[in-house]
């Protein structure tokens, strides 16, 4: 048989109400929905090629073959993948990303949707891009949401069959955009899976996390209703917050703050106390993300440059959900 190709492009997503918690870390099951925003700048994307002659997976990232210790998570979710198509070929996978250069983010929820993607359409078999949301799932959490674009939501669901995304508005109508302030580009310290599990068993505040974010899901739906971007970034950055609270509660404490992630803090907080309306969140990672109405960029980025350099600031606006290339 012939090879079976195919290749996929996904954009990175932000949420706006995290996801932070899994009730079954196997199929990768979140203790609560979940709400993000697909950027525009920050893509994956990957070739997947099926052949009869390969005797293992081999995956390729930025032209670098994976090492032993990321080979295994990855051929574990190939094994995912190939019983969910009834394919039993190896696969060469090749993945580019176009992120700035080592921006340390969320590179892994472009790149599992971008992976599911790839694989249903060199498949052949029929699907839907439900479909491809909880395969993506089983690799990374978040990648559930980058199977859209604009505005998505994570129905949390209960078994690996009903856990997937959909979107709220593919194509966002109103003016939010989102700064990406690179602080550090390094490895992350406490993977995303490590940190979640470590608040999950530990931090006493997790039950009201877990109520916090039912609150927090209905207020931002109704937010994107009445396109209201302060009222979204409000939500967003309180919502992050409270998620970053688990990691100081949990034992051992962490967090992924550093020192210039509240600097940024601070200047955001500094911009609002002049009038100029905008919010931050961030991720399992230092790097600080600000949530504003388009109207407001060009004085957000003059401020925030002085501090840390035009060149460390990426803006981004809404993204595509995900797209095949012939
Ligand atoms: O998809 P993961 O396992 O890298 O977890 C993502 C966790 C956060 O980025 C902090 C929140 C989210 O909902 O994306």
């Amino acid at each position: 048989m012939t090879d079976l190709i195919a290749t996929a492009k996904a954009h990175t997503n932000i949420a706006l109400v995290k996801y932070w918690g899994k009730r079954d870390e196997t199929l990768i099951l979140p203790w609560t929905d979940s709400l993000s925003l697909t950027l525009n700048e920050f893509y994956t994307t990957t070739k997947v090629t099926f052949s009869e002659t390969l005797e293992h997976d081999n995956f390729y990232i930025d032209r670098i073959l994976v090492d032993q210790k990321n080979n295994q998570k990855l051929t574990n979710f190939m094994n995912v993948a190939r019983e969910k198509i009834g394919l039993t070929y190896f696969a060469n996978v090749e993945s580019f990303n176009c992120v700035p250069i080592s921006a340390g983010l969320a590179s892994s929820s472009s790149a599992f949707a971008a992976l599911a993607g790839a694989i249903y359409e060199a498949s052949g078999v029929d699907y839907t891009l439900n479909d491809v949301s909880k395969l993506a799932r089983r690799g990374s959490g978040s990648a559930t949401r980058s199977v859209f674009g604009g505005l998505a939501e994570w129905k949390k669901g209960s078994t690996d069959d009903d856990s997937y995304a959909q979107p709220i508005q593919e194509t966002v109508d109103f003016g939010i955009e989102m700064i990406a302030i690179l602080l550090d580009t390094t490895k992350k310290k406490v993977s995303s899976r490590l940190g979640m599990q470590t608040t999950v068993d530990t931090s006493p505040f997790f039950n009201e996390w877990v109520k916090v974010v039912e609150k927090d899901m209905q207020i931002m739906h109704q937010a994107i209703e009445k396109k209201d971007i302060n009222l979204i970034g409000e939500i967003a950055e309180s919502n992050a917050m409270r998620m970053h609270s688990l990691t100081l509660s949990a034992s051992p404490s962490f967090t992924y703050f550093n020192a210039d992630s509240l600097l940024a803090m601070q200047e955001v907080e500094k911009l609002r106390t002049n009038g100029v309306k905008c919010f931050y969140t961030m991720d399992a990672g230092p790097n600080v993300k600000v949530i504003y109405d388009r109207k407001n960029r060009e004085t957000i980025l003059q401020e925030l440059s002085k501090v840390f350099g035009r060149d460390r600031l990426v803006v981004s606006q809404p993204g595509p959900g995900i797209e095949f290339i012939k």
